[in-house]
């Protein structure tokens, strides 16, 4: 359902209370009278610095107070919808936050009151009574009406446009996971920039976007791995399992056998064994933009903030489908604080995993986790993941073919190694130590002035003590908690 249609049906419902969380205000009030004016209910609008006054008409003497607003609305007894902009501010006082309450309890038939705020907060006092509902980031059909519309405006004024049917579609792909307003804005640089619009802007567009996105750091668009699923050396298990579910997103066919979308899943293991490289492998593979979370960017200074800044990335992730969100250690990210922030990241930790459940298909979530110990128990539940892969250091075919494919990457033909040898010799080595000998071999080489042979991978090899060896309690450690809980990747 769009979300002018969703507004109309909460409206319809009559609630008397609703409460509006959203950082587009003016995209909301758009959206929200042609809702009310398709059932025929006049809008009211109050702010702080104006009062209350009916859509077009002036504001009504003495209801900057918003207890006088309310008590004029509950006056009035006509029916409508009664927005009450930023009411975080009033509701810190108790008197008015009373005053909602016995308003939304003895509301008229067909009067809503709303109350905006930037985040989803509902105070304990209104829970029963109000209901949440936050606004989305614009959908793909409005971004695409607001391209529409900027590239009639341009042609209007012969402003040079080179847009085919899909290269529109790609420009509105690209704004995607913006709020309204930012995405006229960069459309508007994008046109300055070099006094027209044309296929040659998606690219800029989307590393603006990214760069947007990224301005409280949350998110960031990162590169794919170019060599997809096929340059990650062993992790067959995980692979096979991403491959057949990239196959059936592609072809449509699951939902036509009454699949389920995937959702996601949990990868946790050794450290170096390839938990991030497959998250950059599966999107490269899957033709999906590949979005980082940093939860560690939410706390804020505020109170609330940390939330707030949560809710806008998810949303925006949201609006970027179909893609990959990727979480990287999350372990780190949630729950870190434990009790002992004043349950910032306690909350945070419910926000996400409530997310989890909740979210829409078409974003696929991979995260990450090197330590499972410190690992909130919640993340394990059925619901969250659809499988939860353990990622062990690769046995002798994987180290072959990972020696292969850092020789290979590096533009050497593995077929001129003796890659049997090395597979042999490199027992107990994680891939990044692996890829590490290789770099190694090759500067030894350089700096003999040779060329790379099989006898330098060797000796850089054999002068490695890999993690496996010199922490090996905390790899078994690792193991025993994935024997019993975790699929082998
Ligand atoms: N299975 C693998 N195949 C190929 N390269 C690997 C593999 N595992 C690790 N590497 C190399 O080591 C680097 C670090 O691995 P990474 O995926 O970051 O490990 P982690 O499991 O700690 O997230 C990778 O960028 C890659 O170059
Ligand atoms: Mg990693």
């Amino acid at each position: 359902m769009d979300t002018s249609a969703d507004l109309r049906v909460l409206l319809a419902s009559q609630y008397p209370l609703l409460l509006v969380a959203t950082r587009e205000e003016q995209r909301f009030l758009g959206l929200l009278r042609r809702a009310a004016s398709g059932l025929g209910l006049p809008v009211w609008v109050w702010s702080a610095a104006s009062g209350l006054a009916r859509d077009g008409g002036d504001p009504m003497y003495g209801t900057t107070d918003a207890r006088r607003a309310l008590q004029f609305v509950a006056d009035l007894r006509d029916p409508g919808v009664f927005v009450f902009t930023d009411a975080h501010h009033p509701l810190r006082d108790p008197v008015t936050l009373r005053a909602v309450k016995d308003a939304a309890q003895r509301a008229e038939r067909g009067q809503t009151l709303l109350l905006t705020s930037p985040a989803a907060t509902v105070p304990p006092e209104l829970e029963s009574l109000a209901v949440p509902w936050t606004l989305r980031p614009p959908e793909r059909s409005e971004l695409a009406a607001m391209v529409r519309r900027a590239v009639e405006d341009l042609a209007a004024t012969r402003t040079p446009v080179r847009l085919s049917a899909s290269d529109e579609a790609a420009i509105t792909g690209a704004l995607a996971g913006l709020t309204m307003a930012d995405a006229e804005r960069l459309l508007q640089r994008a046109v300055v920039r070099d006094g027209g619009l044309g296929p040659d802007d998606v690219a800029y567009l989307r590393a603006e976007k990214a760069e947007m996105l990224n301005t409280d750091g949350v998110l960031e668009i990162v590169e794919r791995h170019p060599g997809g699923l096929d340059g990650v050396g062993g992790l067959d298990g995980l692979k096979a399992w991403l491959r057949t579910r990239g196959e059936a997103l592609r072809s449509g066919r699951a939902e036509a056998m009454g699949l389920d979308a995937p959702r996601g899943v949990l990868l946790t293991g050794v450290p170096g064994c390839g938990k991030s490289l497959a998250a950059k492998a599966l999107a490269a593979d899957w033709h999906r933009p590949l979005v980082l979370l940093d939860p560690g960017r939410l706390y804020g200074r505020y109170v609330g903030e940390s939330e707030d800044r949560l809710g806008a990335a998810l949303g925006a992730v949201e609006a970027m489908r179909p893609a990959v969100l990727w979480i990287d250690e999350i372990e780190k990210g949630f729950a870190a604080g434990g009790d002992g922030d004043g349950g910032v990241s306690r909350r945070l930790l419910g926000t996400f995993l409530r997310w989890l459940q909740e979210r829409p298909d078409g974003v696929f979530v991979v995260a990450t986790a090197n330590d499972v110990a410190s690992l909130p128990p919640e993340f394990l539940r059925k619901g969250r993941f659809d499988e939860v892969f353990f990622v062990d250091l690769p046995d002798e075919a994987a180290r072959r073919s990972i020696f292969g494919a850092h020789l290979s990457g590096r533009g050497h033909d593995p077929g001129g190694f003796d890659l049997d040898k090395l597979a042999a010799i490199s027992d107990g080595f994680s891939g990044a130590e692996i890829e590490a000998a290789v770099v190694g071999a090759l500067y030894r080489a350089f700096g003999a002035g040779r060329d790379l042979t099989t006898e330098e991978l060797a000796a850089e090899t054999e002068a490695t003590v890999p993690l496996s060896v010199s922490r090996a309690e905390d790899v078994a450690r690792l193991r025993t908690w994935a024997a019993t809980r975790a699929v082998r990747a």
